[in-house]
């Protein structure tokens, strides 16, 4: 038989014993235990206040490339309301009137984001940044009182980027970007919903939130001060490979004039699969898909350890198969059908032989700029330096970058949903699909830009609206370094054509 009195007696003494202790060991448990119970509940506390890492999720593809995360609040991420109040303190450092919309950005009804904006609860707080959409997803209005239509993987069109920095960076540098300011106003927008910040975040969390954004937005106005004595990109550009050497901190001061002022258009990036393998980006400078996102996240402030892959993963999938949106306006078939004639005979063999199908003796190919003539900054703003330095990018990652290259000329690319893709060629310097059948001297020399009212005859939007309900639209000079709007021009190019011809080329392409 077992024998359980011993362990029973055991128990019995266990029990008793905390009461035999003196007061005194009592005592300095007790200052012991207590103080570790509330660090470990304060803790706790913590860890559900600002641990936790949760982005806005959309089961609906098209809403999460609008509105989901890449993974760049985690680094770059504004926090929300600060990001709300400063069109309300702010508004004279924006443009015009309209808060964010004065930046070109697009509001959806009943949303509080624009598109191309995401959210994240990152350390306590929710964070805001851009996303893909920012840069590529526009509208497009038939008259200058219709609703306007969104399109998604088009160019943002409307969206200027450097106006949306220089907004950010002003209010950072403005006195009233301060707690003293701020967070009244975080309070009131939340007091009208009926909500309002707690004690720990009007005292401790704001104030530090607003110190460390002010300190961030100084350090990256400093970072670009390069591009400020650069001529506007204006909507729609972006200089994107002298950032991206801002990015690895090149010496930006000692770049010279030739690679300065290299203002990129925002491409169209739907129908990615027949693009596999082909050099893409307007100089051809890369051949791979994934690379060329991996790289374009960039622009949305992640970085190799913050990046989203299942996020991007998902766009990325999504934008292979994506097919350019139908032209929405009457085309006359029978021009059409002279056009197509005359397409592949001039067009094919460098744009692909149709509509979806990419097959061309060139396409995905580099044109020698001897021979395109177009502006040559963009393509010698990518330096042999550069390309190397995107080598070393990942590096440790098994998707290391390694298809970057320096070239020699412009890309042949494919014209799907060319007719969303206006102002053409890689700085949008000729507004019209009609323009770009014309010589330089023929073709527009100063324009507007931004507006995104349609004109279907010329085939791109209209560029002579200056202003319309207090928006500003950019005058775009072609005269200015970077914006050169001559090339593309010969016989081969279709220049030399008859009237009725390029009319013909201009509704066949209507059908792409
Ligand atoms: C700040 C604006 C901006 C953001 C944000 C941005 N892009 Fe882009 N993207 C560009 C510009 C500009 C180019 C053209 C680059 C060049 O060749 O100069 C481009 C090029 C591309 C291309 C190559 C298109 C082609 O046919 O040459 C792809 C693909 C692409 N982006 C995908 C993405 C994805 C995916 C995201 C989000 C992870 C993204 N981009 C975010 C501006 C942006
Ligand atoms: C030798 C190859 C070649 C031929 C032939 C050619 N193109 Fe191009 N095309 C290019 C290159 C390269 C670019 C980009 C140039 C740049 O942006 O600087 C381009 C740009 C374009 C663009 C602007 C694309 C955009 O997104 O802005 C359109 C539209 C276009 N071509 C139409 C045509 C048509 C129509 C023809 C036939 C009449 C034609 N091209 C003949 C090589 C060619």
């Amino acid at each position: 038989m077992a024998d359980y009195s011993a362990a029973s007696k055991k128990t019995v003494e266990q029990r008793e014993a905390p009461s035999r202790r003196k007061p005194w060991v009592r005592l300095l448990l007790a200052l012991l235990i207590t103080p570790t119970i509330l660090m470990i509940l304060f803790g706790i506390y913590l860890v559900a206040r600002f641990g936790g890492d949760t982005p806005v999720v959309y089961d609906n593809i098209e809403e999460h490339f609008k509105y989901g995360s890449t993974g760049g609040e985690r680094m770059a991420g504004i926090p929300y309301w600060i990001f709300q109040a400063l069109p309300r303190l702010f508004p004279h450092h924006l443009p015009g009137p309209g808060g964010y919309k004065s930046l070109g950005l697009i509001f959806e009804e009943g949303k509080d984001l624009p598109v191309g904006m995401s959210k994240r609860h990152h350390l306590g707080m929710d964070r805001t940044f851009l996303n893909c959409a920012v840069c590529h997803a526009s509208t497009v209005r038939d008259t200058p009182q219709s609703k306007p239509r969104l399109y998604l993987a088009m160019p943002a069109n409307t969206f200027d980027v450097k106006a949306f920095q220089r907004f950010l960076f002003a209010c950072a540098r403005d006195p009233k970007f301060s707690k003293k300011f701020i967070v009244p106003e975080v309070r009131r927008m939340l007091q009208e919903r009926g909500q309002d910040l707690d004690l720990m975040d009007r005292y401790i969390v704001y104030p530090a939130a607003i110190w460390i954004a002010r300190e961030q937005l100084l350090d990256l106005s400093g970072r670009f001060d390069w591009a400020v004595d650069q001529y506007d990109w204006g909507p729609g550009r972006v200089d994107t490979f002298n950032v991206a050497k801002m990015l690895f901190s090149f010496p930006m001061d000692r770049m010279g004039d030739h690679e300065q002022n290299a203002p990129s258009d925002f491409p169209s990036i739907w129908f990615q699969e027949p693009r596999q393998g082909m050099q893409l980006h307007w100089d051809g400078n890369n051949t791979k898909v994934e690379e060329r996102n991996k790289s374009a996240a960039f622009g949305t402030g992640t970085t190799p350890p913050t990046i989203d892959l299942e996020a991007i993963g998902r766009v990325e999938k999504w934008l292979l198969k994506l097919e350019a949106p139908k032209y929405p306006y009457p085309v006359d078939q029978a021009k059409a059908a002279q056009g197509a004639g005359l397409y592949k005979e001039y067009c094919a063999a460098c744009h692909g032989a149709g509509p979806r199908d990419f097959s061309g003796a060139y396409v995905g190919k580099v044109t020698p700029i001897e021979e395109i003539g177009t502006d040559r900054h963009r393509l010698d703003s990518y330096s042999y330096e550069l390309a190397v330095n995107q080598s070393t990018l990942y590096a440790g990652y098994p998707w290391r970058f390694t298809h970057f290259r320096k070239t020699f000329g412009y890309a042949n690319m494919p014209l799907d949903g060319i007719w969303l893709r206006a102002p053409y060629l890689h700085n949008g310097s000729v507004p019209t699909l009609r323009d770009l059948l014309e010589r330089t001297p023929q073709r527009p020399k100063v324009f507007y830009r931004g507006y995104d009212v349609y004109d279907p005859v010329k085939v791109g939007f209209r560029t002579d609206v200056a202003e319309e309900g207090g928006r500003k639209y950019f005058k775009f000079d072609t005269a200015v370094p970077g914006n050169g709007n001559a090339g593309h021009e010969g016989e081969r190019f279709g220049t030399e054509l008859g009237s009725g011809e390029k009319e013909a080329l201009v509704e066949y392409l209507k059908t792409f």
